[in-house]
């Protein structure tokens, strides 16, 4: 049956491909507009996200709209070809909105209201703030409602941060009565007796400060869930005379990726789409391969935050990015590979800040597809002209998904709470990483992975994968036991079971109410230094396709089995000869409890192992050379497979006896092939044909 998911916008069904574009800094100079207009042609651009940070140029007092020059770019971007995602401007405001209208500057955790300056820095709350938003929201949708550039809304730039204000204390306190509807309800929940921190009027909660309230992790964590509350709330608030106006346009607000401030989880359901930004730190410490895998799980993110539907990558660099501490260029062929790689999981656009160089201000050094040279004529223009082309051909892809059969869990509120809690190490608990490191297995594979939330369905995987699932929310160990029972295999780590949604820890033993799908308990956990070593023994690791030991460290959890088996055990320290790793069987499925913080090898060969005994699809039948993998979309007919070579060395690939599609040359291929440095094969094969 074949599935696809519409496009973006159904006027234009193809790639689009373009940037952050600010003519409104050029206004003086026409002429640059015109050479604008020629090179976005010559470079095979599409869209262009307007307006960004224009409020000013759209509004220069205080109630004074002049659209001219937006009409005027709008007109001629659309007269050559190229669609608009028009932007609202609230993610920088006008001097003499902060001047006259101080309540909309941002006050900080230290409660000092910050001067006017930078950007993403305004009030949530305030309802100031919130009106003159809408006013010039308002216009922009009246006036550009039946605009044939307009392709989608690109509502205000990276919402992030929060603001302590007592317009936001009080907007808190109201959510928090709302949540708990009594001062009893939330003591509990927040364990307020501990040093006797009961409050006993609802004036006396204030948000975390770093000279005042940080050690209840009950506030620190519902803190984080408001200002995500918040921040949709006024995403909504801006966006509803868009949403009133000109109801046929789809609206995105772009993500930061694993960004800590914000649970894109609840985000993504207020979005038409999901945008995100993408600033990898590539050649640089890490090898590009592993920087690779740790991107392709943020994209992979992305396309699970709305249950596999094509995501926008919404900026990228072309060449440096100048905030990274080291601005290294991207070496040639990473442009075209570092794009494809987010079209390969489900990625319907390659989009760059930014178009063309500022002459002045913080991101004039930052790479854009014109440099101030001003011409054609460089490495990088021919490289972003190269995606061009090659999305040109790319057609067939738009709207295809990923059908994994594995998933791993990322939880931001999870997070949070790891993040937070004193124990039982404060450096390198690692929660983010932990996930990658199991991520990295599978993409070194080519076996495509969802990353999800643990209130995502689980029931079409096979492998479900929780590292450090430390917080474990009402209903979520229900699921996994369905999940288990009904036939799945669930892995879990040391330090998952442990607290409540409210970060009370679980009382009768971890992993508390996943104790009994695992089948153990855990009495301690023991938190190494990073130069303590331990090691975990198999008696019958060859059995299992493991080596007899791998080196351990880091957490170290002492647990006990009831009905789980034992597979390895502890070799060193006074807990050796206790179990490391176990295996319950429960119902029809199998759920395995990791113990400890193993070394790399151990869940590369763990995984090897478990793939092949569950016969998880891998997306080519062979085995991949290291710093290469093999991605898959498909619409459940076609299958459009992306070989991508993160290495600075040619890779040979055998395809072995199917044949394949060269997607772009149209040529048949099979057999063995090779990818130059950073180089990638775009191939298409039917489903029946596997
Ligand atoms: C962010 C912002 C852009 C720009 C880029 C630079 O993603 O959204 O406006 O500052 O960073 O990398
Ligand atoms: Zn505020």
């Amino acid at each position: 049956m074949q599935k696809r998911y519409t496009p973006i916008n159904p006027k234009f069904p193809h790639f689009l491909h373009g940037g952050d574009y600010n003519p409104d800094q050029w206004r003086a100079t026409p002429k640059i507009w015109e050479e604008d207009i020629r090179l976005m042609k010559l470079a095979k651009c599409n869209v262009m996200s307007v307006g960004i940070f224009s409020w000013t140029a759209l509004e220069a007092e205080e109630g004074k709209f002049d659209f001219s020059w937006l009409d005027n770019i709008m007109d001629k971007l659309v007269e050559n070809g190229i669609y608009v995602l028009l932007a609202t401007p609230s993610g920088a405001r006008p001097a003499y909105l902060s001047a006259k209208y101080p309540e909309v500057l941002r006050v900080g955790p230290n409660r000092v209201r910050i001067l006017h300056g930078q950007r993403h820095n305004h009030c949530f709350t305030s309802p100031i703030y919130r009106k003159k938003c809408k006013v010039i929201n308002r216009k922009l949708a009246e006036r550009y409602k039946n605009h044939p550039a307009l392709l989608a809304w690109h509502v205000s730039n990276e919402y992030n941060g929060a603001c302590h204000c007592h317009l936001c204390q009080e907007a808190f306190r109201n959510w928090l009565k709302n949540k708990y509807n009594s001062l009893d309800a939330l003591n509990q929940a927040w364990w307020t007796a501990f040093w006797s921190h009961i409050y006993t009027d609802w004036s006396q909660i204030e948000s975390p400060a770093p000279h005042g309230e940080s050690c209840t992790h009950g506030l620190a964590l519902d803190w984080k869930r408001f200002v995500t509350y918040q921040t949709i709330d006024f995403f909504k608030d801006e966006s509803a005379p868009l949403r009133e106006i000109t109801p046929d346009i789809p609206i995105t607000t772009n993500f930061m990726g694993t960004y800590r401030g914000l649970n894109y989880w609840k985000f993504a359901k207020e979005v038409d789409m999901v945008s995100w930004d993408s600033y990898p730190h590539w050649h640089h410490e890490k090898e590009d391969w592993k920087m690779a895998s740790d991107v392709a799980f943020v994209h992979d993110i992305n396309r699970c935050l709305k249950g596999g539907k094509p995501f926008m990558l919404m900026e990228s660099t072309p060449s440096m990015t100048n905030w990274q501490p080291v601005a290294k260029l991207k070496r040639p062929g990473m442009h075209l590979l570092s794009s494809l790689q987010a079209v390969a999981h489900g990625s319907d656009t390659v989009q760059y800040f930014q178009w063309r160089k500022s002459r002045g201000g913080r991101e004039k050094f930052h790479g854009a597809v014109v440099d101030h040279c001003g011409h054609e004529n460089t490495r990088i223009f021919h490289d972003v002209t190269q995606v061009g082309e090659m999305l040109s051909h790319l057609d067939p892809v738009i709207g295809t998904t990923v059908e994994p059969d594995v998933a791993i869990v990322f939880d931001w509120e999870n997070c949070w709470a790891i993040e937070e809690a004193s124990g039982p190490r404060h450096q390198g608990k690692n929660y983010e990483e932990t996930c990658k490191k199991h991520y990295q297995e599978f993409w070194t594979r080519g076996i495509p992975v969802d990353v999800i939330g643990m209130e995502a369905n689980f029931s079409r995987y096979k492998l479900l994968i929780a590292p450090m699932l430390y917080m474990v929310r009402p209903g979520v160990a229900e699921k996994i036991e369905e999940f288990v029972e009904s036939g799945g295999v669930f892995i879990a780590t040391y330090w998952s079971g442990i607290v409540d949604e409210n970060d009370l820890c679980f009382l009768g033993g971890f992993p508390g109410p996943l104790k009994r799908v695992l089948g153990i308990w855990s009495e301690e956990i023991d938190a190494l230094t990073d130069t303590d070593v331990n090691y975990i023994a198999f008696k019958n690791g060859n059995a299992l396709g493991l080596s007899s030991e791998y080196k351990t460290g880091v957490l170290c959890d002492l647990i006990h089995v009831e009905t789980a088996e034992v597979l390895a055990e502890y070799k060193l320290d006074f807990y050796a000869g206790r179990p490391a790793l176990t295996l319950n069987h429960f119902g029809k499925g199998q759920a395995y409890y990791i113990a400890s913080r193993n070394e790399q090898r151990f869940l590369s060969d763990f995984y090897e192992n478990l793939t092949h005994n569950l016969r998880i699809k891998r997306v080519l039948d062979t085995k991949l050379p290291r710093g290469v993998t093999a991605q898959m979309r498909t619409d459940g007919e076609k299958e459009f497979i992306f070989i991508l070579n993160f290495t600075p060395q040619e890779k040979k690939i055998n395809l072995g006896k199917v044949l394949f599609k060269d997607l772009l040359t149209k040529d048949g291929v099979g057999g063995n092939i090779t990818l130059k440095p950073y180089g990638l094969k775009i191939v298409e094969r039917n489903t029946v044909s596997r």
